[in-house]
């Protein structure tokens, strides 16, 4: 394995998703990790993040300098090069001249991390500062008009150091030198597979929980989902997964989970109908954030009542992943990892005094996936779209009665069988319907109507922070338009949102 100590850039995770295409594992750790557990890692090199610190400023981050005892390569990478130089006896300086964005690296000696690439080459640069000096050992290896130790080597240590950032893909070799570093320089294996992943995982779960019992909020996502299969095949009958069923799911939603998890995958699952509880909470209400409480509230209620009917439990499953537990760690302090207040379990912990067991919290998204996949989980839950979790509460604008989430769940089953028929559903981060609080007229035949109005939304998003209204095709907007008005009584006009994010949010409410 890598190990990646962060210095706070923007651009870390890109870094361990790199390493981790060539099936070589990686982890991130702040600076402040304890050299004991380095070595416990193992790991067969380190990298040094880059960061926006200038190195001799009061409080910037510090790590161990015993890191450059442990006898493997490091490559330090802007910040984690300064860092390095500054620490084993060269200087830094700020640049008279500031280099940022693009750069034409000449390569003066190709080996170790330059193994076989042709100079010059395009890199991508991002910080004031600059080696004025390497320190005793060191030469350079790459220079740029304005920075003449853009990389530096101490071929005997294995230790390497860039200005640049190779893990950008402005960067246009940057992959062959994260690979050089890998392969040439560390001597790294391509063993990091998903079943060596589950190898471990099961291990260390059944370490952790013994044969104590654990109970986890199965919402039929794909990390809550994936989560209970990794749980499943380490503890078997010992994972109690508790469905709630609130009434204000997609079609067939439910019942889909019950199918896959319970009778096909054999699943320890408790399936508790809530329905009407949900539903009598509601009624009435209009309030977005007062929905959101309601539903929240009613389902710690829900899940908590089920629990308590069972005995020895110790531990709270929970699909935490990668990305959560790198963003809580502190840069400048040890990892101080924050609870994802997951909309389910959210509150849970806390009062029922369980320890958390989160087998997913070192992956990312798509590994997730393809874990959930070499499990046996069936696709259409496996690329399933995030859905909120107070469901379709918040896609009724206005109050929330049984009749209304029948027009809505009819015609967003329509909306997506139609997405997905287009082939458009795993390229859109979101594919709704909306149902509005408003009555439009219309004439079906030789009839005036006064009916529903159905909002449709499609969003293409990276993170959901940002996100553009899809540009679906007219005919298909037309196909699904037609077929909600033909096929959903109630229904007589269909509208097509067309706002990003921001100003407006994806959902409605
Ligand atoms: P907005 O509407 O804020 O949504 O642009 C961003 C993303 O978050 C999802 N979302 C929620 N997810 N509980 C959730 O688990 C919630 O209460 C909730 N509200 C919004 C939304 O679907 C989108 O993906």
């Amino acid at each position: 394995m890598i190990l990646v100590i962060d210095f706070g850039s923007q651009y870390n995770q890109l870094i361990a998703r790199r390493i981790r295409e060539h099936r070589v594992y990686c982890q991130i750790e702040p600076p402040g990790i304890e050299i004991e557990d380095i070595r416990a890692l193992a790991p067969e090199g380190l990298i040094l993040s880059g960061g926006p610190a200038s190195i001799y400023e009061k409080g910037s981050p510090k790590a161990d300098d015993a890191i450059f005892e442990l006898g493997i390569p490091v490559l330090g990478i802007c910040y984690g090069l300064h860092y390095m130089a500054g620490a084993l006896g060269g200087r830094v300086h700020q640049a008279e001249k500031r280099e940022y964005g693009l750069a034409e690296l000449h390569i003066q000696h190709d080996t170790g991390i330059f193994k076989g690439i042709r100079s010059p080459t395009r890199c991508w640069m991002s910080h004031g500062d600059a080696i004025e000096n390497p320190p005793p050992g060191f030469r350079a290896i790459g220079s740029t008009s304005n920075t003449r130790m853009a990389a530096i080597e101490d071929a005997g240590r294995k230790f390497y150091g860039v200005q640049f950032h190779p893990e950008v893909s402005h960067t246009v070799r940057g992959k062959k030198m994260l690979r050089n570093f890998l392969f040439e320089v560390c001597g790294c294996k391509r063993t990091w597979t998903m079943k060596s992943f589950m190898t471990q995982a099961v291990a260390e779960i059944r370490s952790q929980v013994g044969d104590q019992r654990v109970i986890l909020g199965l919402s039929g996502g794909v990390d809550s989902s994936v989560t209970a299969m990794v749980l499943h095949q380490a503890i078997g009958k010992n994972l109690i997964c508790i469905f709630v069923d609130n009434g204000l799911l997609r079609k067939g939603e439910a019942e889909e989970v019950k199918s896959v998890f319970k009778e096909h995958l054999k699943l320890n699952l408790r399936f508790v109908r809530a329905r009407k509880r949900f539903l009598s909470r509601l009624k009435d209400v209009e309030n977005p954030e007062k929905k959101r409480k309601i539903i929240g509230r009613t389902f710690i209620e829900a899940f908590e009542a089920e629990a308590g009917q069972l005995k020895d439990i110790g531990f709270l499953g929970q699909g935490t992943l990668y990305p959560d537990i790198i963003e809580s760690q502190s840069t400048f302090g040890g990892p101080s990892v924050v609870i994802k207040s997951h909309h389910n379990v959210g509150g849970l912990p806390k009062k029922m005094r369980l320890k958390l067991v989160e087998p997913l919290k070192h992956l990312f998204k798509d590994e997730v996936r393809r874990l959930g996949k070499e499990l046996g989980l069936p696709e259409g839950l496996i690329w399933r779209q995030p859905f909120p979790g107070p469901g379709l509460a918040i896609r009724i604008i206005g109050k929330v009665t049984q009749a209304r989430l029948s027009v809505l769940r009819k015609a967003d089953g329509i909306l997506l069988e139609e997405i997905r028929a287009a082939g458009l559903y795993k390229k859109l981060w979101q594919s709704f319907a909306v149902l509005l609080p408003l009555k439009s007229v219309g004439i079906m035949g030789d009839q005036r109507t006064y009916e529903d109005i159905i909002a449709v939304r499609a969003v293409t998003s990276k993170d959901a922070m940002t996100a553009d209204w899809a540009k679906l095709p007219h005919n298909l907007l037309g196909k699904i338009s037609n077929r909600i008005i033909n096929e959903v009584r109630g229904v007589n006009r269909v509208v097509y949102d067309i706002s990003s994010k921001p100003p407006s949010t994806i959902e409605w409410e």
